[in-house]
């Protein structure tokens, strides 16, 4: 037989208390009750509990405390606190404190199951297998080590997560990774990337339609947001949400439900929030260009995914695991890299970070026919350039006073997007200039305007 689950629910209402003892009972849990922090405590002490559910003011104090008390003393004991409605600091403390998740009062019930449901898949999830995805996020070094064990910890919660680095760390692998050891594992992964709708689009694509709405609105459509229904949505470049988008957006995570375009009723969804973006988002704040209180909202828990520059002790094994899976996806044998290669990897600054990596090893198995790959096989962007060649054009932007100057902001990223295509038509005059639209004068002359050789 299986074992009963048990629950502790806190809250100074009786009318209350009676009303999650009765959803969690029809759901199989036992529950113990507490009307106050001190009743809490003691139960605590007394009994081991699957969930526990906690309302935020009571008599003798916070329900934070008891937050913070349980992610210290009983971590493996998820809890949630009931907040008041819209507001937003006390759900955001919760999380801080160590709350897997919030339900806002008045207390829906759909809401409120699916929240135990979660709690409880939480348990199972942690005694499930995860090393799949997770051994794909390689990094032997301190910080990935470190970088693995928070993902660890911050997958049994339910908190958004705002994932920094720069381009090509691996932001959107932690996001899955983040997403395959919390208990939503068996959920939709829908990643979006909203530097890529239309602004025009932007409500319709989130939040869906409903038939006839607009022009081409033929037939009702789900949003991301049903799409990621019971799993997770992953706002990539999060910081090009245009502004009135982000009011709507915050909105939706505030009351877990949306109303489709064209629609009269809200509907509840169940998402967890993870976002990311290369940019620096306090700084976009800061500049009034992204919102605060969705700033505030997405950023509970914030990862930054370090620079390959600054996990230099991985680069041999990472390479290594990037080079067998490359031969094997081609049949070939695994090449390995000799010490000058090594070496000159070490030395190379990999602005493009581990993308970069794939795509510099990739050509170099392309290029080369031996077993060993040596420095000259891997053809790195030489020395002098690297301040340059390392230049990524989502990188820049004409507002930051380093490119202030419109000429050289605009040479930048002609500079990066010719190095790049150059590299990817290895080298290749005429195809490169084919890539990049233009004529094979016109780039004749870019390269020579621009200094590259
Ligand atoms: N630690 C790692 N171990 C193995 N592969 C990795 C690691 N980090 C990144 N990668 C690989 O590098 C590539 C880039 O990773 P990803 O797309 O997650 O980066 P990103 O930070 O989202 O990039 P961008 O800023 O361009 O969106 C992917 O192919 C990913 O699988
Ligand atoms: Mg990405």
């Amino acid at each position: 037989m299986a074992e009963t689950r048990s629950a502790l629910i806190v809250d100074d209402e009786r009318d209350i208390r009676e009303l999650l003892v009765m959803t969690l009972g029809r759901m199989g849990l036992r529950c113990d009750t507490a009307a106050s922090v001190g009743e809490a405590r003691s139960q605590l002490q007394r009994n081991r509990y699957d969930l526990c559910l906690t309302d935020m003011r009571l008599p003798d104090g916070s329900g934070i405390e008891i937050v913070s008390d349980i992610s210290q003393k009983y971590p493996e004991t998820p809890v949630a606190m009931i907040t008041a409605f819209g507001n937003v600091e006390a759900a955001v403390e919760a999380l801080k404190a160590g709350a897997f998740d919030f339900v806002a009062k008045p207390v829906d019930l759909n809401v409120l199951r699916d929240l135990v449901r979660h709690a409880l898949d939480l348990q199972e999830a942690r005694k499930a297998d995860t090393d799949a995805v997770a051994s794909r996020l390689y990094g032997q070094s301190p910080a990935m080590t470190s970088l693995r064990q928070t993902i660890a910890k911050v997958a049994r919660s339910q908190a958004p997560v705002y994932i920094a680095g720069e381009s090509g760390v691996g932001k959107e692998l932690v996001a899955r990774t983040i997403h395959a050891e919390g208990a939503r594992a068996s959920g939709p992964f829908v990643p979006v990337n909203c530097g890529a709708i239309p602004s025009e689009l932007m409500e319709s694509e989130f939040f869906g339609h409903k038939k006839g709405s607009f022009t081409g609105a033929h037939a009702d459509k789900p949003g991301l947001f049903q799409s990621a229904d019971g799993g997770t949505l992953f706002l990539d470049e999060v910081a090009e949400l245009p502004l009135p988008m982000q009011v709507k957006l915050l909105r939706a995570i505030q009351e877990k439900s949306v109303r489709a375009v064209g629609a009269n009723s809200e509907n509840p969804v169940d998402v967890r929030i993870l976002s990311a973006t290369h940019k620096d988002l306090s700084k976009l704040v800061a500049e009034g260009r992204f919102r605060q209180d969705l700033y505030y909202r997405i950023n509970v828990i914030e990862l930054r995914v370090p620079p390959l520059r600054e996990r230099l002790d991985d680069l041999p094994g990472l390479s290594a695991k990037i080079l067998g899976r490359l031969a094997e996806a081609q049949g070939r044998p695994v090449p390995t890299l000799d010490d000058g290669a090594v070496e000159a990897l070490r030395e190379y600054p990999f602005p493009g970070n581990v993308r970069e990596l794939e795509n510099i090893l990739e050509r170099a198995l392309a290029l080369a026919d031996g077993e060993l790959l040596t420095a000259e096989d891997l053809h790195l962007p030489r020395r002098e350039e690297d301040s340059r060649a390392g230049v990524d054009p989502r990188n820049l932007d004409p507002r930051d006073t380093a490119t202030s100057a419109l000429p050289s902001y605009i040479e930048e990223i002609e500079r990066a997007a010719i190095q790049h295509a150059l590299q990817e038509n290895r080298y290749n005059k005429t195809r490169t200039a084919q890539a990049l639209g233009i004529t094979f004068r016109a780039l004749r002359y870019k390269l020579k305007k621009l200094g590259i050789d």
